[in-house]
């Protein structure tokens, strides 16, 4: 069967550039990246939600415009938070929730994410929903059920959509996030190999078949093109290296 699911480069830019530097830089970034495509590639960035309205220009047609979290109310009496509908209105298309740094330094959990993804699907966007182990977890040989138990909680909710265009799933080892070390690539294909099994055990054939599974931990221009490899790798979600220009270009086109 032809695989449904085209590959996605993600950037996370994390808190990182003023507005006018993220501006700069995407105005150089989206011609380097178009210029080097032979076929399409989806691939977006992640950024600060002060930049969203400037940057929605220089992306538009181009690549996906994302934020790096939104808030579980719609509406209201929430001081500091973002909503998905200002999100909508803002440009984006897409927003990660349930990120590791978010979780460990903001308390989030994975309910909380799952609300997240409902209320960006009611507002036509696309939810990215990052799972992942620690350290620890990886080293007692546990890593199965916490990425099993993270899918559980963020993907029970009624009304959630599992689409090709709604729903992407990303494996972020949290070992891997900014610390210079990657997964294997055979690490990387068998965890997302097991988020596939959970997707076509607990939400069916089409779910299994459609949702992107991303790896995200420290990926750069040398280890992308591995990584990518994997048979149920989908593509990446890219910190550090998506402020580098010529890196971040270089690991959207090493997309084959
Ligand atoms: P990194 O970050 O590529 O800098 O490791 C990845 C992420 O946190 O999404």
């Amino acid at each position: 069967m032809m695989n449904q699911r085209p590959p996605l480069i993600l950037g996370n830019w994390k808190m990182n550039t003023l507005p006018e530097e993220g501006r700069l830089l995407a105005r150089q970034l989206v011609p380097t990246v178009m210029d080097g495509l032979h076929r399409p590639v989806e691939w977006g960035l992640a950024v600060p939600m002060t930049h969203l309205a400037l940057l929605a220009t220089e992306t538009k047609g181009k690549a996906l415009l994302g934020a790096q979290d939104c808030s579980v109310h719609p509406h209201g009496a929430y001081t500091g938070e973002v909503s998905a509908a200002m999100l909508a209105a803002s440009g984006c298309d897409f927003a990660l929730v349930g990120h590791s740094e978010r979780r460990q330094y903001h308390g989030e959990t994975s309910l909380q994410a799952g609300q997240k993804i409902l209320r960006l699907q009611e507002q036509g966007l696309m939810a990215v929903y990052c799972v992942g182990e620690s350290l620890e977890q990886r080293q007692s040989g546990n890593y199965a059920s916490v990425i099993q138990n993270q899918l559980q909680e963020g993907l029970m909710l009624e009304g959630l959509s599992l689409g090709v265009s709604e729903l992407v799933l990303a494996y972020e080892p949290v070992w891997a996030i900014g610390t210079g070390l990657t997964a294997s690539p055979e690490q990387a294909n068998e965890v997302h190999a097991l988020i596939r099994h959970w997707l076509l055990q607990n939400r069916g054939s089409n779910a299994a078949e459609q949702v992107r599974i991303l790896y995200g931990g420290s990926v750069n221009a040398s280890n992308a093109g591995d990584l990518l490899s994997g048979e149920h790798v989908d593509g990446a979600l890219v910190g550090g290296a998506s402020l580098q220009i010529r890196a971040f270009a270089d690991i959207v086109l090493s997309v084959r």
